[in-house]
């Protein structure tokens, strides 16, 4: 079904209600989380206080890599030019919602907390997103790829640096890093554009800036 094309204020109305989902309700996930289907650890492998703190620091981070991908493609489905593609984005945002309750559930049972920055991400994630579609759908989805493909290697470096014993963590960021290398198949079976240097290389230093940060805040 295609979705109709909302004024500029119901357009406005949707983006504030997904910007409340994300940061202030509870997520729903649409598929179990990869934690649950886990066998219960071994009591010899607890983790460490240690271990726990950095498990849920690094979870920290991909949560707020969940929160930009709702701001990005909400972003993008809004100022999408072709009905097809607003559809994808929005298509797109439903399935990173499970990872967005995915590592919201995992902080908890760490006894860890989201960053306390996530509204700042998610304004400044939802500005670029809006930029990248501005730019024309194959740019958008060009957009879309190289983030994809950034966050795939985050989370390869994310499976190196978990503690071993945190199978929950490891089999959550595993599933993910799987969805994240489809999402930027999809972006490129699409027509996504190749993303000049310069701009893969602003989006890499974006990236680090949030990563460092939000592993402590
Ligand atoms: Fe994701
Ligand atoms: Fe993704």
């Amino acid at each position: 079904m295609r979705l109709p094309r909302l004024s500029l204020f119901d357009q406005l109305i949707a983006a504030a209600d997904h910007a409340l989902r994300t940061l202030a309700s509870d997520p729903r996930p649409s598929r179990v989380s990869p934690a649950d289907a886990m066998p219960a650890p071994d009591p010899g492998t607890a983790l460490s206080l240690r271990e726990r703190r950095e498990a849920a620091a690094l979870m920290r981070v991909n949560h707020v890599g969940e929160v930009c991908a709702q701001a990005l493609y909400d972003a993008q489905a809004l100022a999408a030019r072709s009905p097809q593609l607003r559809e994808a984005f929005g298509k797109a945002a439903l399935e990173e919602a499970d990872h967005l309750a995915w590592t919201q559930q995992r902080i908890n049972e760490l006894g860890g907390h989201t960053s306390l920055l996530n509204p700042l991400w998610y304004s400044g994630a939802f500005a670029v997103g809006l930029a990248a579609a501005r730019l024309g759908d194959r740019a958008s989805l060009g957009f879309m790829a190289e983030t994809e493909r950034q966050v795939e290697r985050h989370l390869q470096s994310h499976l190196e640096r978990l503690p071993a014993a945190d199978t929950a963590s490891r089999a959550i960021v595993e599933q993910m890093r799987h969805d994240e290398a489809q999402h930027a198949e999809a972006a490129i079976q699409r027509g996504g554009a190749t993303l000049p240097f310069p701009a893969r290389l602003a989006m890499r230093l974006a990236a680090r800036v949030m990563t460092k940060t939000a592993h402590y805040i």
